[in-house]
């Protein structure tokens, strides 16, 4: 970091931002209630202890995703994730604070494990799971109790991490648990951070182990790969550190059993959708797309300025934090005509670009911090998108509700007959 007045607004790795109670009440509308109240497209406001400038759109994305000056970064994101919020769903020193050199040597390793490779590894043993699960599913269901398990699965079988039966059912309530606790209030955190505790445990445990296994005892594991990673300088990271990686290859994996309880209440509700998808009238890639567009998950990004900004004639000062409003920019009616409806086909007449549609962030995952996981959430959204159409289900409750940041985990259907 370039610029010293940046680090001022930050004391520690767990202490920067606490949520205020707008944003709490507001959830994925705190940025679209301050527009409104101001008449203007790029809002600032107080969180707590930091001064931020929310963008959104698409250019405001190639802004937040693209801001060189004379060939260097104008922003961080070391120093701008509000770990007090987010530590427990991130971990310590976790690719996601990383900047410069070092994120893109790290960048790499999570980039070249989920390929196409990975998609099809995670999608054949899903597909597998729900063809023999799925059609035993009678009377109340929980979208979560059934979706995460076999999430954590597949991807435990893809990273060759071994997992006992009896373990499936605690470490998939831990997982969507980290998730559950960002921006939220001390009960839902609290319960994140024992989870992380847990999950940290454990993964360091798979890191020792792997270190400790010959080299060349076959080809390397995705966990192997990130265990036995060295850093710029030719380090082995920290135990605790590739723990967290590992964790990051499987603890979104189970996140995206949110989408999939999104795709459950999307289909319920637009039963033409439905009707679209048996009879192959629209593009499953399209429905996914619309999921992800629709479906309140990730509320917002920040990145601090490390120098004086700019945009759309608002002054970004040095040390303060822009803000990408993600949910902003997926509904940005600039973008998208008729935001708020559910309709697969606007992707006909609106491609995707790398700024338009970030629910996974923006940018190119190989320079930037975009997610690398983004292939293969889709890959798994579009094998269920079929496959939840062809259930005989209702949702029965409760719905995600944006003021809840995330969607509380549990979505109940009734299924069979
Ligand atoms: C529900 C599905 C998912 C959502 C909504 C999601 C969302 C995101 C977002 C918003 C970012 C940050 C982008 C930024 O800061 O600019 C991100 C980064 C990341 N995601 Fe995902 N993700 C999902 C699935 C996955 C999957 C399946 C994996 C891996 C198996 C994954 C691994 C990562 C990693 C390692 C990063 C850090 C990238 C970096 O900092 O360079 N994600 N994700």
């Amino acid at each position: 970091m370039s610029d010293t007045s940046a680090r001022r607004l930050t004391t520690g790795p767990w202490s920067a931002v606490t949520l205020p109670v707008a944003l709490l009440r507001d959830g994925y509308l705190f940025w679209e209630g301050r527009r409104r109240r101001t008449g203007g497209e790029t809002v600032q406001a107080r969180l707590l202890t930091e001064r931020a400038t929310a963008v959104r759109g698409a250019d405001a994305a190639h802004f937040f995703y693209g801001d060189f000056f004379d060939g260097e970064r104008a922003t961080e994101r070391s120093s701008a994730l509000p770990m007090t919020q987010v530590g427990a769903l991130f971990g310590r020193g976790p690719v996601h604070t990383l900047d410069g050199a070092q994120h893109a040597h790290r960048k790499a390793v999570f980039n070249g494990l989920l390929g196409a490779e990975a998609a099809r590894d995670v999608t054949t043993g899903l597909a597998a799971r729900w063809d023999e699960r799925a059609p035993r599913w009678s009377g109340a269901v929980d979208v979560f109790d059934e979706i995460g398990p076999m999430l954590l699965e597949v991807g435990c079988d893809w990273a060759g991490i071994p997992l006992a039966d009896d373990e499936i059912a605690g470490r998939t309530r831990d997982m969507l648990a980290m998730v559950d606790g960002f921006g939220a209030p001390s009960g839902r955190q609290l319960r994140a951070r024992r989870a992380r505790r847990r999950t940290d445990a454990w993964s360091q445990a798979l890191v020792e182990e792997s270190r400790r296994s010959p080299a060349d005892a076959g080809p390397p594991r995705p966990l192997d790969v990130v265990a036995r990673h060295r850093d710029e300088h030719g380090r082995l990271l920290p135990a605790h550190t590739a723990a967290v990686e590992v964790v990051n290859l499987i603890r979104p994996l189970v996140a995206v059993s949110w989408l999939v309880a999104g795709l459950f209440e999307a289909l319920d509700v637009h039963p033409r959708t439905r009707d679209d998808v048996l009879a192959e009238r629209v593009s499953t890639t399209n429905v996914a797309q619309e999921v992800r567009r629709t479906y309140p998950f990730v509320p917002f990004l920040a990145a601090r300025a490390t120098r004086d900004l700019s945009w759309d004639g608002v002054a970004i000062p040095a040390g303060t934090l822009v803000v990408l409003d993600v949910w902003g920019t997926n509904h940005d009616p600039r973008i998208w005509r008729d935001p708020d409806a559910f309709d697969p086909s606007r992707f006909q007449r609106t491609p995707v670009t790398p700024y338009n549609l970030v629910p996974q962030g923006g940018g190119s995952r190989e320079g930037g911090h975009r997610c690398p996981g983004e292939d293969v959430t889709l890959a798994v959204l579009g094998t269920l998108v079929d496959r939840v159409a062809a259930l005989r289900y209702r949702v029965v409750g409760p719905r995600a509700q944006l003021r809840r940041m995330p969607p509380r985990p549990r979505l109940l259907v009734h299924a069979g007959r």
